[in-house]
């Protein structure tokens, strides 16, 4: 066991006259998660801190917070990599506090959701629709999203233009544009056609850096560009 020392973000805007950092530490194991000494300090030290998390295995992705200046997961963070001075956590930038390290991500959910993100069909099908191999392999990295918004909370292009749908929406525009059982790409590509769509990407590669799924978030904006110039001009 070692002796890990946090420095945590706290706010209860309810409460706060503003934001401060409180000093906690804890013994951990160091092949535990970040997510374990944040339980810890919840569990035996303070139950009025606030964080979001759920499955504790990068699945649910609710957990997505900003350590030590990087936007991932606390269940994916390693408390060996972990062995300097000082763990600061924070809440995701961009996003507003709601409490300590939980943020608004409804407005982020709502982008995704009028994105429709599910299959449109021009006529009920009369059969199952099945997907090659080759058709399924385009979107396989697309599909491994967990909604954690670390990549629209590390978006330097979110943080000042206020309207951009910002990355992970595009990540799900990616997936039914190039879903072979959907009938409404015109729209779709449409839907995304302007400066605060797939146009707002200038590519800083934040967003590919920090995906805890590793999906390829910039390449893909830039694909979808690329189909939009095909398709639309
Ligand atoms: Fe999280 Fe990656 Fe999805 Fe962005 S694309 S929300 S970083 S899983
Ligand atoms: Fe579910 Fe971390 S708690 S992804």
């Amino acid at each position: 066991m070692i002796d890990l020392h946090f420095k945590v973000f706290r706010f209860d805007p309810q409460a706060d006259p503003g934001p401060y950092f409180k000093h906690y530490t804890v013994k951990a194991e160091p092949g535990e998660r970040l997510l374990d000494s944040l339980n810890r300090i919840k569990w035996e030290q303070d139950g009025t801190l606030s964080y979001r998390m759920s499955c504790a295995h990068g699945v649910c992705g609710s957990d997505g917070m900003k350590i030590n200046g990087t936007c991932r997961l606390a269940c994916q963070a390693i408390v060996k990599d972990y062995q300097c001075p000082e763990v600061v956590l924070e809440p995701l930038p961009g996003f507003e506090v709601l409490k300590d390290l939980v943020v608004d991500i409804d407005p982020f959910l709502e982008r995704i959701q009028n994105l429709r993100p599910f299959l449109i069909a021009s006529a009920p099908p009369e059969k199952e629709r099945k997907q090659t191999q080759a058709e399924g392999k385009k979107v396989e990295e697309a599909i491994r999203c967990i909604l954690c918004a670390c990549c629209t909370a590390s978006c330097p292009v979110s943080w000042i233009q206020k309207k951009y749908i910002g990355p992970a929406a595009l990540v799900w525009a990616f997936r039914y544009i190039f879903e072979s059982r959907d009938s409404d790409l015109q729209e779709r590509l449409k839907q995304i056609d302007h400066p605060d769509g797939a146009w707002g990407c200038v590519n800083h590669f934040e967003c590919t850096r920090v995906c805890p799924k590793e999906i390829p978030v910039t390449k893909s904006i830039n694909t979808i560009k690329r189909e939009i110039e095909r398709r639309l001009r």
